[in-house]
């Protein structure tokens, strides 16, 4: 054994699927106290090459080794056992179980033959005070957002004991501040001297907290530098050419008030919500989680009601909370949470891109399909959707590909007023730039863009205009020019009012 600190060894994987070589001969070392960052654009075998540790799959060809030995990992106990604990890109929790029954899942503590719950969510309570997250050990995961889910999952990680730990795009969920309270925990595992695989497609989380970057591209790994790299010669590496502009924005002649929203309101959630959005134009949606953001577009998109209010597009209103009357309006939705809202997971490339359009068109009374082929084909190849062929099922894509079969499928749509709710969140740099590529054709065809994102640069860079939402109501408006991530914060973090209930004394 070359390095007594090595704790892991991956030798010359490889992995296909039908139609597929996910892993065509990969490398992979750890260390002991490190972190070491999986890079690579979507589809690139990243979380396949996770999965052969934690004993989802297994290898066609090459070696893993820990601690010298080569190991044979056949599923989640031989990884348990070997002190690997994987926290994985799509949640594994339980929805219908309790936070403690996710966390001590098939481990739960026993006294007298029966499962100890006061000790189990005793137990649970230090661990996620250990991750700073403030919920109940006896909440269901159901009830649970995102950004929790993922604390529930660093939990349950914690509470194997690992030497071990892999981290598959933990940031993509999380918030700035979610994101240190990550970073802190995972600084004191490093130190304690366990190996950390942390991947994530935020290239300056890298310095923050990487050690060494190994890159994998096409599924073969390319080469190992220092988290030091500067951020360009990692693209370079990841995506094979260097990235001229980050953030492509083109901004056309702005036409017509398309979308016009007044005085949305649900009581206890949104207040007061007034804007409008032109034809030609991207208007960001800057906030805190919280704020109420997604909140005011699933009602704009008729998914929730409303209480007080209008919805207009073109001057006409909309019929509050009915998803079919928006969309027959023109306004299409790519939510935040796409494995619940975006996909139908079971079914194809080609019938998730034409969910939206066979709607319509059924409702017209014809349905071209060879039109619909060519069109999937054509979004797909935009996209730069990796993928066997239009045929595969949505589930066994990358995380990063279902994304954009989601963004595509509005594409796809005639939709006049996009919404776009974290519409690069798990997409590569490469990627997101296309994507912004065709918001700018969208946007030049007529389109108007509301987009609400948590990546602040990409607010301010694709943004004509940003609302900063606090609270639940709209605490301004900013135009191109002045808006900075100052300015944006400034406003984020603001109490807002309005007059009547300043006047009424709240
Ligand atoms: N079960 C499966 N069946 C068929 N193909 C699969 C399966 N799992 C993965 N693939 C394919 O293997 C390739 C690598 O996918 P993987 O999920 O490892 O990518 P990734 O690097 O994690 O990407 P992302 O950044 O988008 O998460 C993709 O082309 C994917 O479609
Ligand atoms: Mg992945």
């Amino acid at each position: 054994m070359s390095n007594p600190d090595e704790l892991l060894r991956i030798e010359g994987i490889r992995k296909t699927f039908p139609g597929v070589v996910a892993l065509d001969g990969v490398d992979f070392d750890l260390r002991r106290g490190e972190v070491h960052v999986l890079l690579g654009e979507n589809g690139a075998g990243k979380s396949t090459l996770i999965k052969m540790l934690s004993g989802a799959y297994h290898p066609d060809e090459g070696r893993v080794l820990v601690d010298g030995e080569e190991v044979h990992i056949r599923g989640a106990q031989d990884a348990e056992r070997l002190g690997i604990a994987t926290i994985y890109q799509e949640f594994n929790l339980v929805p219908d179980l309790t936070v403690a029954e996710n966390i001590f899942l098939g481990r739960q503590p026993r006294r007298l033959g029966m499962i100890d719950r006061k000790r189990m969510e005793a137990d649970a309570e230090v661990l996620l005070r250990r991750v700073g997250v403030n919920v109940s050990p006896r909440a269901r995961v159901r009830e649970l957002g995102i950004a929790r889910l993922q604390m529930v999952e660093i939990a349950k990680a914690l509470s194997l004991n690992a030497r071990v730990l892999i981290m598959d795009e933990p940031t993509a969920v999380l918030t700035s501040e979610e994101v240190e309270k990550l970073f802190a925990i995972v600084r004191t595992l490093r130190e304690d001297g366990v190996g950390i695989v942390f991947i994530t497609h935020h290239l300056e989380e890298i310095a923050a907290l990487g050690d060494r970057v190994t890159v994998i591209r096409d599924g073969k790994s390319v080469g190992q530098v220092p988290a030091t790299t500067p951020e360009d010669e990692l693209v370079r590496l990841m995506v094979g050419r260097s990235i001229e502009q980050q953030y492509p924005r083109e901004v056309p002649e702005q036409g017509a008030a398309l979308l016009t929203v007044e005085g949305l309101t649900r009581d206890g959630v949104f207040h007061d919500v007034t804007f409008e959005v032109h034809a030609g134009e991207v208007v960001g949606i800057a906030g805190l989680v919280g704020a109420g953001r997604t909140e005011v577009v699933r009602a704009v998109f008729g998914a929730d009601p409303y209480d007080e209010g209008a919805v207009k597009v073109s001057g006409a209103a909309v019929k509050r909370h009915d998803v079919n009357a928006a969309m027959a309006a023109g306004i299409g939705l790519v939510p935040e949470d796409r494995k619940g809202q975006g996909l139908v997971l079971d079914a194809s490339v080609e019938e998730n891109l034409g969910l939206v359009t066979m709607r319509t068109a059924t409702r017209a009374g014809l349905v071209d399909l060879r039109g619909q082929h060519a069109a999937a084909e054509r979004i797909a190849g935009q996209l730069g959707v990796r993928m066997a062929g239009l045929g595969q099922h949505v589930r066994t894509l990358s995380g990063g590909n279902q994304q954009k079969v989601v963004i595509g499928k509005w594409l796809l749509a005639d939709t006049r007023v996009l919404i776009l709710d974290e519409p690069t969140r798990g997409i590569d740099v490469g990627a997101k730039v296309e994507i912004y590529q065709l918001i700018n054709e969208l946007t030049a065809a007529g389109a108007a863009v509301l987009m609400i994102s948590s990546d602040l640069p990409e607010v301010l860079g694709m943004s004509d205009r940003v609302l900063v939402m606090a609270q639940g109501r709209i605490a301004g408006e900013l135009a191109r020019g002045e808006a900075t991530q100052d300015a944006v914060m400034a406003l984020a973090v603001s109490t807002p009012t309005t007059e009547t209930e300043a006047s009424r004394g709240h």
